[in-house]
């Protein structure tokens, strides 16, 4: 198999060429939003100077253009994903967008007192919070699945929490801060089993993996764009046709009616109905264009790649005295989360700044998991296919300086 062209594929991204505080930027941040190929940015620049318009209005020809160009990135969607219909591909401002509005329609309809959700220990806080505050309004309770020491979901404790009383099971694909990909076909099953319904945060995946709704089998798919090299503000809500169907409109307004009377509004049909508003046209379009752009790879190279920057940059950090990895799962993506004794990891990313190393720290939106591990928080390096060797070893060389001035 021939290999990933990163220094070609280097060259679709812009900011990868920019220096900060006068060295060249070292962008290992992507977990939190990665960075976007030219071909996403002239895609908006495009729609903003030649075809903006509202769509789904007017008869006029920008509004007509628009109107296309939008919905047929729904179907491009619909298409990478594999959903069943174009119309179960929903457009929200992204993940966290996604996950609030289940649970304020479907959940609101179907979780009532005694019942029960299921989360996992490792999940991004929007997969945590927006659960919560429904069982807390509907006197349901949250359950949450165990994780090991390696950062691995327990699946026999999995097991042991579905019951008759479960409503809904919601977790993530891929974990922000330890890079472990979930069986979620398992999940899913599993939870089908007994009759729930399944809602998969995949955030974290959408960068890493093609994924197919049909092998799936999510009742729920959520995903933001800028993740995944598109621009920010714009996700998508993937749902089954039956339960998209049988959802309440999460929001009033605009685009999600038929007709309106004061005494009565009849809803618009699917994927409207859930669409209230002037939608982000020019970020939907980005999102086209990033599809576009990852069709484009190979992504058999794309997971290979990855994959030799995950064993490079653990076996080097692991050379490094007192250094520890949070988060060692068989099954990971090129994700490290480390800290090393003795340092605290915000002094770590801000030392590694100033040599033009972006890494996260902090924690990451997880603070459950955080509390699992007992510790405040990581230094996250998190990598995307455009990422180098190269760069690990200045990720090395900027940690073993930055420790010689901390220690
Ligand atoms: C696993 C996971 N879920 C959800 C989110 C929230 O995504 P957004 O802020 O784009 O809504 C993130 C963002 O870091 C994430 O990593």
């Amino acid at each position: 198999m021939p290999t990933l062209d990163v220094m070609s594929i280097r060259k679709d991204f812009p900011i990868l060429s920019r220096e900060v505080n006068g060295k060249p930027l070292i962008y290992l941040d992507n977990g939190a939003t990665s960075q976007k190929p030219k071909q996403v940015i002239d895609a908006i620049a495009n729609y903003y100077q030649q075809d903006n318009s509202n769509v789904h209005r007017g008869i006029h020809h920008l509004s007509a253009i628009a109107t296309d160009q939008f919905e047929h990135v729904r179907k491009k969607i619909s298409s990478y994903i594999n959903a069943n219909h174009d119309h179960e591909v929903i457009f929200t401002k992204g993940t966290t967008d996604g996950i609030n509005l289940v649970t304020a329609t479907y959940g609101k309809m179907n979780v009532g007192k005694g019942d029960e959700v299921i989360v996992s220990a490792m999940e991004h806080h929007s997969n945590i919070v927006p659960w919560q505050m429904l069982c807390e309004e509907k006197g349901a309770k949250l359950k949450v699945i165990p994780i090991n020491l390696k950062g691995e979901l327990i699946m026999e404790e999995y097991d042991e929490l579905l019951s008759s009383k479960t409503k809904i099971v919601a977790v993530n694909h891929i974990s922000n801060t330890l890079g472990t990909i979930n069986p979620a076909r398992e999940i899913i099953n599993k939870a089908h089993h007994i009759g729930a319904k399944v809602l998969v945060d995949g955030a974290q995946a959408m960068p890493h993996q093609k994924v197919d709704m049909q092998a799936l089998d999510a009742d729920w798919y959520v995903f933001s764009a800028h993740k995944m090299f598109g621009p920010t503000g714009v996700g998508v809500l993937y749902g089954k046709e039956d339960i998209l169907n049988n959802m309440p409109p999460y929001q009033g307004g605009g685009d999600m009616i038929k007709d309106v009377t004061f005494e009565k509004t009849t809803y618009n049909d699917l994927p409207h109905k859930l669409e209230a508003g002037t939608p982000n046209i020019a970020g939907v379009i980005g999102l086209g264009a990033t599809v576009e752009y990852l069709n484009s790879l190979d992504f058999e190279q794309v997971n290979q790649h990855e994959k030799e920057l995950l064993n490079y940059v653990t076996e080097q950090l692991k050379a490094i005295d007192g250094l520890q990895i949070i988060g060692n799962a068989q099954n990971k993506t090129s994700v490290l989360s480390f800290l090393v004794e003795g340092t605290h990891p915000s002094d770590l990313g801000a030392i590694l700044d100033q040599f033009g190393i972006a890494i996260r720290t902090g924690h990451h939106c997880t603070q459950p998991l955080m509390d699992f591990y007992n510790i405040p928080g990581t230094a996250r390096a998190s990598f995307a296919f455009y990422n180098t060797k190269e760069e690990i070893d200045a990720l090395k060389k900027g940690i073993v300086r930055a420790l010689e001035m901390l220690l």
